[in-house]
C-alpha cells in the first residue's frame, strides 16, 4: 500500500549549505542557511540556490550577482540553524557565530575558512518561481581543506563529515554503500 498526499517539497535529501555573500552599501557579508540546493550542470560546472525575495541575503545576492557555497561538518550543525533562523537585519552572523571570512579568489564574497569545502561562484540566470528565486550559478573556484585530500589527489570523504538535511531534520551520513559504476562493473566481470 502506499499513501498518497497533496504535492510538496518531498525530494531526499537535499544538501544544507552556508551561503555567503558579500555586504553592499552599510550591510555586512552575510551568511544564509541554504537546503534548497543542487549540481544542476557539468560544463560548465554549475549549482542552483533558491532564495526566499523576503530574505536579506536575496537583496544581497541580487545586488552581488556572486556568493560562495559553503559546505559545513555536522560538528557545526549548531551553527548552520542559528544561520536559518537568525536574519542579517539584526545579527553580524560571521561575528555572531564565530566564523572567519576569508578572500575568496574570483569572487566578492567571502569564504567561510572554518567549513571544510568552498565553493565560489556567478550567477548566470535568475527565475522567478513562485516563493523562491532560483539562481542558476557558474563554479569559479573550488577550496577544500588541505586534510581532506589524499595524497592521490581524491576527497576524503569521510574526513569531510558532511551532513544532510530530510524533512525537517539535520541527519549525518552513514556508511559508504559503494561507488560509481560498481553494480555495472560487477555485471560485467560476473562478480557479485
Ligand atoms: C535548514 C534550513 C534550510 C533553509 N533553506 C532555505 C532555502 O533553501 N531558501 C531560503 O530562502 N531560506 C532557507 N532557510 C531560511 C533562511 O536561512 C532564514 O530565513 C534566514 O534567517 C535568512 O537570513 P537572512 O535574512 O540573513 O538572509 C533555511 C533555514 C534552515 C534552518
Amino acid at each position: 500500500m502506499k499513501i498518497e498526499r497533496k504535492p510538496s517539497t518531498a525530494l531526499l535529501p537535499t544538501p544544507v549549505v552556508l551561503l555567503s555573500v558579500a555586504g553592499h552599501g552599510k550591510e555586512k557579508p552575510n551568511i544564509i542557511t541554504l537546503a534548497w540546493v543542487g549540481t544542476v550542470c557539468s560544463t560548465p560546472p554549475m549549482l542552483s540556490v533558491a532564495i526566499r525575495p523576503t530574505r536579506h541575503s536575496h537583496g544581497l545576492v541580487n545586488a552581488a550577482r556572486e556568493f560562495v557555497v559553503n559546505i559545513p561538518r555536522a560538528d557545526q550543525v549548531a551553527a548552520v540553524d542559528l544561520a536559518g533562523v537568525w536574519s542579517g537585519v539584526e545579527h553580524d552572523k560571521f561575528a555572531e557565530l564565530g566564523f572567519t571570512a576569508r578572500p575568496a579568489s574570483q569572487v566578492a564574497a567571502p569564504l567561510i575558512e572554518e567549513c571544510p569545502l568552498n565553493i565560489e561562484c556567478v550567477v548566470r540566470h535568475q527565475l522567478d518561481l513562485g516563493a523562491h528565486d532560483l539562481y542558476l550559478a557558474e563554479i569559479v573556484a573550488v577550496h577544500y581543506d588541505e586534510e581532506l585530500i589524499d595524497s592521490r589527489g581524491r576527497l576524503k570523504t569521510a574526513a569531510l563529515h558532511a551532513m544532510a538535511y530530510v524533512d525537517g531534520e539535520y541527519w549525518s551520513l552513514g556508511e559508504r554503500l559503494g561507488s560509481y559504476g560498481q553494480a555495472a562493473k560487477a555485471l560485467r566481470t560476473g562478480n557479485k
